[in-house]
This record gives structure tokens, sequence and C-alpha cells, in this order.
């Protein structure tokens, strides 16, 4: 990633009713998938509504690498011509991921299966990232570091097996990457290849998968988990992918006009996979008025307009269960409870410590400068609300775009502004942040 030696600070104070209406950028998450199921497919993917976030873009840079032609043929608009299944051919220099996990983990997985070798490296947060998570169910299937990987961390050279095994592999967290990783290296593998996680996570790629010609089946398994099949060597045909709107980048907003007097939004074709709506379900138990247009599914993935209007919010206890389906929006779900009154307990974050930052000491910091209660229990963390933030504290992003936005909403309402160091990272995700609040009615400055 090629952020300036500068870091580019702001501040948010204030501000007025949040209202209008907007499409924040398309899910992070599909947008890799159909990036990556577009370059193992035959013929050409048509892809409308892509994330041009830095963490997409890197993954778009891999595929070509890899030997698929991929262009852009508008705005957002991106044309994937791919290799099929097994097919990458081996890059010439290593696979920057920059910031993302997720294009990291997904494509290690794909290239697992193929009989190439490629290094894979990211920025300092990515590097610092654990990848044997991964590396070891690729390992069963025959994949092996031949080079780096030193603690189970980047750069790290991945040789893909000759003859991919298919396996029946339990994944030891709730990890829609990990499960990925699984699934797209048994797609070369003779016969079944089995994924069973006792905490069902997101499941783009198993309905993408659907989409581009695979057979696969989920069933439940256990109270809260999921058993995937996924039958190897189908012939993956090049598909059309329609982008929803990513909850994820979603909450930003959402949050700022619950917190923010007077602020009514709307928020279009918002993704409503379930596995994706734990922060909505969670808000609205805390009092938020968030409405549900008509649910459309044309796209393959739920989606719907969301109709937002401050609130008066109360403190609830989040159930270590519903993580997968808000992982990445505790951050902000922490602001909210903050502007709550009552306490807010939220249960089971561990994974918290192994995204882009540790996610859970960076709440409670971004918290506590800001003048909020807050404390972490074992893998708990407990917000005390008191229906305002005092504010005037300057956050510390550490390379993590969502803390840099979580604080910035923050700003929007608390009695002194709240200042952010580096907004450099926002641009992995959601590009047109600033610009887009400001449109809204936030002081961003
Ligand atoms: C993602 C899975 C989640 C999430 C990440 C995106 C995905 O990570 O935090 O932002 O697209 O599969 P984990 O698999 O580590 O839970």
């Amino acid at each position: 990633m090629t952020h300036s030696e500068h870091s580019t600070p702001l501040e948010a104070r204030a501000s007025g009713p949040l209202t209008g209406q907007v499409r924040v950028p398309g899910d992070k998450s599909i947008s890799h998938r159909a990036l990556i199921l577009g370059a193992l497919a035959v013929g050409e993917t048509r892809i409308s509504g892509l994330l041009e976030g830095e963490d997409v873009l890197n993954t778009a840079k891999a595929m070509r690498a890899l030997g698929a032609r991929v262009a852009r043929t508008g705005d957002f608009a991106w044309s994937v011509h791919g290799v099929g299944v097994g097919g990458f051919a081996e890059p010439s220099s290593a696979l920057d991921f920059g910031n993302s996990g997720t294009g990291c983990r997904l494509v290690m997985g794909a290239v697992a299966g193929c009989p190439i070798t490629a290094t894979f490296d990211g920025d300092a947060s990515l590097r610092s990232r654990p990848m044997r998570r991964v590396l070891d169910p690729l390992a069963l299937m025959g994949a092996r570091v031949t080079a780096g990987g030193e603690g189970g961390r980047l750069p790290l050279t991945l040789a893909g097996a000759r003859d991919p095994l298919p396996i029946v592999y339990r994944t030891p967290v709730a990890s829609a990457q990990i499960k990925s990783a699984v699934l797209l290296a048994g797609l070369a593998a003779p016969g079944v290849t089995t994924v069973i996680e006792q905490e069902a996570s997101r499941d783009h790629t198993e309905l993408m998968l659907k989409h581009f010609g695979a057979e696969i089946t989920s069933a439940r398994e256990g109270a809260h988990g999921r058993r995937i099949d996924l039958t190897g060597q189908p012939e993956l045909h090049g598909a059309t992918v329609v982008v929803p709107a990513d909850p994820s980048s979603a909450a930003f907003p959402v949050v700022a006009a619950l917190i923010a007097e007077g602020s009514d939004l709307l928020l279009s074709d918002v993704m409503t996979n379930p596995l994706r709506t734990g922060l909505l379900t969670t808000l609205r138990e805390m009092g938020a008025s968030i409405e549900e247009g008509e649910v459309r599914t044309d796209t393959g993935e739920p989606m719907a307009r969301l109709r937002v209007r401050a609130s008066r919010l109360r403190g609830v206890e989040v159930p270590p269960e519903r993580a997968p389906s808000m992982i990445d929006e505790y951050l902000v779900l922490a602001v909210a409870a903050a502007f709550a009154e009552g306490t807010t307990i939220m249960r089971g974050l561990h994974e918290l410590r192994v995204k882009e930052s540790d996610r859970l000491a960076a709440t409670a910091d971004m918290l506590r400068i800001n003048g909020v209660k807050v404390e972490i229990a074992g893998d708990d963390l407990i917000v005390e609300g008191r229906g305002h933030v005092p504010g005037g504290g300057l956050v510390s992003t550490h390379m993590d775009h969502r803390i840099a936005m979580s604080a910035l909403v923050m700003g929007l309402a608390s009695d002194r502004p709240v200042k952010v160091d580096d907004t450099a990272f926002i641009a992995t995700s959601f590009p047109d942040f600033i610009p887009m609040m400001r449109a809204l009615g936030a002081e961003l400055a």
C-alpha cells in the first residue's frame, strides 16, 4: 500500500442533524469474492457496484498477477476473464495485500489448490496478523510454506499442492476467512471438502460458489453452527455479480444518525444477510429506530433500504454467539453504547484482538481518552453509558480504518471535538467516507 509518510489527522465536532439519502460503497467481503471466483471461472464475470477501496484493488492486482484478465469497465463496474479452477499462473513477484486479511487469506486458499508458488506480503498491520489459522488446514490439503512465515506471519512463500486432498475441517474459531480458504483450495481437490463451524460465519463464499455453478450444500450443525460440503473440481462459469452496499460501512452513518440529535437518514441497498446483521439487532434492542424497507434479493443476497432516526439508547448485554454476525461492528457499537444510558456488556470478543489492530484494546483506549468509563474483563468489553460523551481526546488509528471512522462518528455528538491522528486507512474500505458524511451534515475538519 502506498500511504504517504505524513499522516492526515482530522477532527469531528458536534453536528446538526444528519439528513439525506446515501448508498455506502459495495460490500467488501463480496467484492473480494467476486474477483477471486471470477478469476477461477471460465469465461467472463461482470461485476457492478464493486468496492473500489484499497483492500479490494489489491485483490484485483493479485488476480491479474495470477493470470486472470481484470479490467475496470466503468464506475464500480469490472470485468474478469478467469483461468479456470486450478489454472492460476505463477506470479513473477510477491503478491501485496496491503492492509487486507480477507484478500490475503482467501487468495492463499485459492493458490493452495494450484501447482504454483507465490509469495504473500502486506503492510505492517497485516504482517502482524496470524496466518497459521489458514496455513494449517491448507497444509493438510497438501500446500507447503517454503520460505518465511516465521511465527505464522507474513511475508511467506506458499507452494500449492499438485494433487490437493479434500479434507473434513472443523474451524477452531468462527472465521469466514478460514472457511473460505479451505473451500477455495477444495475447489481443486477431487471429492468432497467439508468445513464444520461451531458458530456460523458469513456465508458469502458458499452463496457465490453456488452462483458460479459449484455443487455446495450447507446444513445446520449444533445450536449455532453449520456444515458445508463442496464437491471438488467443478467447472465454474463466469457470472454476473451485483454487489450490495456494505452493512459494515453503513454501520458508521447508522450510529452517527442515532446519536446526532434530530437526524433522519436513508441508506439504500444495504445488505441484510442475517449473518451480517448482528449490529442492527443489537441497536434495536438498545431502542434504536431503524426501519427496513422492502427486502430485495435480486442480487443473490438480501438487501433493503434503512431509515434511521436519532434515538435515546439504553445499555444492553450482547451475547457471545452474536459476535460472528457483527465482528467488524463492535468499535462503532461501543460508540453507541457510550451515548446510551446504562451499561452495555459485549461478550466473547477474543477475535477482536487479531483484526487490523487489537480492536479490544483500541476500543477501550478510544473511549477512555474521550472520558468514557470502560473496562475489559477477559474477552468482554463493558461500557458505562452516561447519555453523553465528554470528548476532547486524540485517538490513535493503529493502521485501522474502523478505529478512524468510529472515533469520527463519536465526535459528531460529543461535548468537545474528537480528533483522529490519521485518516489515510479509511481508504481501505470506505474511500468516500469523509465527503459522504460531510454531505449528510457532519462537521469534519
Ligand atoms: C471477512 C471475515 C471476517 C471479517 C473481515 C471480513 C470475510 O474475518 O472480520 O472483515 O470477508 O470473510 P474473520 O474470518 O477473521 O472472522
